[in-house]
């Protein structure tokens, strides 16, 4: 996806505003914290609590008789050290007020790689709630390597978006400690954090054109490069080229999707911040985005956090994937470690395909599988299934069990058959389309003889995979 030489061409525009470096209203390049020389700064952000915040502030101008909301967007702008824009900005709504606010580009120093370096420490979100504490977040801890893809996973409600937003800033943690490179960033104000985000809304500027949008971040900082050519060259590394003129209206979901991806990366962030990018989209799309945002974030090195609920995504995007569960993490490694090694009962039953059967029952016992004590229950992958369609006593070294097909259902590319054992429990096992139609292929009715090896099972109780947010 991307031309050759794209991604260097805006690695070196980054460098060639080097010499240009302007300190921001609020320099975090002073003596203090002189170890993390910084460059550019930029926040992209707005989902619905920005909205809602934005509107709160509004109506509080007018409540406090402060003048025209056109006068509150200027404050607004200043609020965010940002001087008002001209041009095409000349009529900003609320919305792009809001997206202005977060969106403080600051510049300063080079010389740093590309990526941040981010780690989070003993990380707390509570929210005070009519019912009582909220533990979004509840004592997390992450390291995320420099230019490196971390994708968090988990149910809805798991605490991935409240995590995200602690990072960017937009959040102020309970407790815990952020740090960037060397930097403690924890109280690092949302414009200083070297941060590009994209939300599942996009927050495009609908009255913008796409190079505007692109270019809005440049525009109000004024920086030094050349606004055209950064516009023209981010449209290309999106794959939107021609299309600058247009306005968002215009777009379908995926290009607008991409046109908040390089809006994000417009000021160059060094940690780029995605919030369920693709949710929005049909999946056809969503598959050759994901392939495109691999490839660009690679390629310009921006260390990047992506929420999603879609293992899918999560698996083929991320270098380490993140599972999160009611406010914790319930385990962090490659997507590899992830698959074939779950820690916990809740990774297992949440990742990919399990079978749950009881303690108790015959497969389990025969297998030598010792499930502890208060273990009601025991979980493997269908995949894990070993039989054969004779009878054997022995199967792999291990004692058979033996059962009868009772459904065949065809679900196109694989074949799913339910087992059952003398005992009525029932599991699944599938197989693809090309195996069914040979060595596996299976009548219902027929019997056959099962084994599953103890160390593909884990046994678990019952809470133990349970998602519902904690209060
Ligand atoms: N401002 C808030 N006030 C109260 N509860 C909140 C607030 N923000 C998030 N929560 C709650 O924290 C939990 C985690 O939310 P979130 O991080 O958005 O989950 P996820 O992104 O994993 O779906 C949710 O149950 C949500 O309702
Ligand atoms: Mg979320």
């Amino acid at each position: 996806m991307l031309p050759a030489g794209r991604a260097q061409a805006l690695r070196s525009s980054r460098d060639s505003t080097a010499c240009a470096a302007k300190p921001g209203p609020r320099s975090v390049g002073s003596s203090s914290r002189s170890s993390f020389p910084r460059r550019w700064v930029a926040v992209q952000a707005l989902d619905t609590s920005a909205l809602e915040e934005q509107q709160q502030q509004q109506q509080a101008a007018q409540l406090n008789g402060n003048g025209s909301s056109t006068a509150h967007q200027h404050r607004a702008a200043a609020a965010a050290g940002v001087s008002r824009p001209s041009g095409p900005t000349a009529t900003l709504t609320d919305e792009d007020v809001n997206g202005m606010q977060l969106d403080g580009i600051q510049l300063e120093q080079q010389q740093q790689p590309t990526g941040l370096y981010v780690r989070v420490r003993g990380m707390v979100k509570h929210f005070n709630t009519a019912k009582g504490v909220f533990k979004a977040v509840d004592g997390v801890d992450v390291d995320i390597p420099p230019s490196s893809i971390c994708a968090l996973l988990g149910p809805s409600g798991s605490g991935k978006t409240t995590l995200l937003r602690l990072v960017a800033g937009l959040e102020l943690p309970t407790g815990g400690k952020i740090y960037f490179d060397d930097l403690d960033a924890t109280d690092l104000a949302v414009q200083d954090r070297q941060v590009g985000m994209v939300f599942q809304s996009y927050a495009l500027f609908n009255h913008m054109t796409v190079s505007e949008n692109i270019k809005f971040g440049l525009q109000v900082r004024k920086l030094p490069v050349d606004h055209d050519k950064r516009a023209a060259d981010l449209l290309e590394l999106v794959q939107l080229t021609g299309l600058g003129d247009r306005y968002p209206r215009q777009l379908s979901g995926g290009q607008r999707q991409r046109v908040a991806l390089a809006r994000a990366l417009a000021s160059n962030p060094r940690l780029l911040l995605l919030d369920e990018p693709f949710g929005a989209l049909d999946a056809v799309v969503r598959k050759q985005l994901r392939a495109g945002l691999k490839e660009i974030v690679r390629s310009v090195g921006v260390t990047t956090i992506i929420v999603t609920h879609d293992q899918e995504e999560a698996f083929d995007l991320a270098d380490q994937v993140v599972i999160f569960n009611r406010g914790l993490i319930e385990q962090s490694g490659s997507p590899n470690e992830i698959i074939k090694r779950p820690a916990t009962p809740f990774v297992m039953g949440f990742v990919g395909d399990t079978n749950s059967v009881p303690a108790g029952c015959m497969l389990v016992r025969r297998s030598g599988f010792n499930p502890r004590l208060g273990k009601a229950r025991v979980m493997f992958r269908p995949s894990d299934i070993r039989l054969s369609k004779e009878y054997v006593a022995t199967l792999d070294g291990q004692q058979v069990t033996p059962a009868t097909v009772n459904e065949a259902a065809n679900m196109g590319w694989t074949m799913k058959y339910t087992l059952k054992f003398d005992d009525d429990v029932e599991v699944e096992f599938s197989v693809t389309r090309a195996q069914a139609d040979k060595e596996f292929k299976l009548d219902v009715g027929q019997r056959i003889y099962v084994v599953v090896p103890p160390s593909a099972m884990m046994e678990f109780d019952e809470t133990e995979l349970g998602s519902a947010p904690i209060i």
